[in-house]
């Protein structure tokens, strides 16, 4: 992918104005500086040689996810491939048997979740990532269970990110249809400020208008600094948006390369994407 100088001048994402609204999210966090290159401290997540798997049998081999602060990195791959299961290794809840995992350069390979949450990482599982009998708002409030601190300025950035969520804050996210419920379950994952927002499938059910519109918020909320590590069955657009993508087979890293050469590779394409 061409990277451009300017981080809010880059070609990810739907160039529809109407759709990605002058003048960004409103979420005042630390906005990146500089260029995208890759930061020459290393990745800002690594999860390096992941072997592992929830019984005897591994189902991850040696596979290897890194993602560069506010870069949008892109797992695909056929049903079954282990790409949940690298994300929950990454996220530490499957105990890996080989490998480590760094968060801006710190090895995390041995902490909790709810530890990882503390340094950064906000994870929304690929099922039952809301509360459905709990409002919006609740939901909201209980992404930021881990805070000690004010957390409603964080509530209004998420409201200013998916102002439907404001219009619902009332309603049980059961009641909302599926692209607004996957935009509390970001949601959610954003009130506890992670450096780090991991997504397990976040367009999956919606509809492609919706999902490009939660693309492209996803990619606001990259450009404010927050690195993203995305599972998508929508590969082709979701390699459309990508910084660097990975295609994983039976656990194994396939293809590694930036999103824009996977979309050009005739194998890639052929195999993965539908020709
Ligand atoms: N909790 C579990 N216990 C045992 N095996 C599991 C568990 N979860 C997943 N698996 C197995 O691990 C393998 C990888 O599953 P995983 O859910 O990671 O794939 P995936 O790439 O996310 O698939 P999908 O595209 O369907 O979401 C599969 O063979 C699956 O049956
Ligand atoms: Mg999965």
């Amino acid at each position: 992918m061409t990277r451009s100088p300017n981080p809010y001048q880059d070609d990810r994402g739907n160039k529809d104005r109407s759709i990605t609204r002058a003048g960004g999210a409103g979420l005042d966090f630390p906005e990146r500086g500089g260029s995208a290159l890759p930061d020459p401290g290393g990745p800002f997540l690594a999860a390096e040689a992941m072997t592992g798997g929830y019984g005897a049998a591994d189902i991850l081999h040696d596979c290897t996810l890194r993602v560069e602060k506010g870069q949008i990195a892109v797992i695909v791959g056929p049903n079954g491939a282990g790409k949940s299961t690298a994300m929950k290794a990454v996220f530490g809840m499957l105990k890996l048997r080989g490998g480590h995992v760094t968060l801006d350069g710190e090895d995390i390979t041995a902490l909790s979740p709810q530890d990882r949450v503390a340094k950064g990482m906000g994870f929304v599982p690929q099922v039952a990532n809301v509360f459905p009998s709990m409002s919006v708002e609740e939901n909201l409030e209980m992404g930021a269970f881990l805070r000690r601190d004010d957390f409603r300025t964080t509530m209004e950035q998420v409201f200013d990110l998916f102002p439907i969520l404001r219009d619902k804050r009332r309603q049980a996210a059961g009641e909302l249809s599926g692209g607004q419920r996957q935009q509390v379950a970001v949601g959610r994952a954003l009130m506890t400020q992670p450096k780090l927002l991991m997504l397990d499938e976040p367009t999956a059910g919606v509809s492609p208008i919706v999902m490009d519109e939660l693309f492209d918020r996803i990619i606001e909320v990259a450009r404010t600094g927050i690195s993203i590590l995305m599972v998508e069955q929508n590969a082709r657009q979701a390699l459309e948006i990508a910084d660097q993508g990975y295609v994983l087979v039976q656990g194994a890293n396939r293809y590694t390369d930036t999103g824009a050469a996977l979309l050009a590779d005739p194998d890639v394409r052929r195999t993965f994407l539908g020709g």
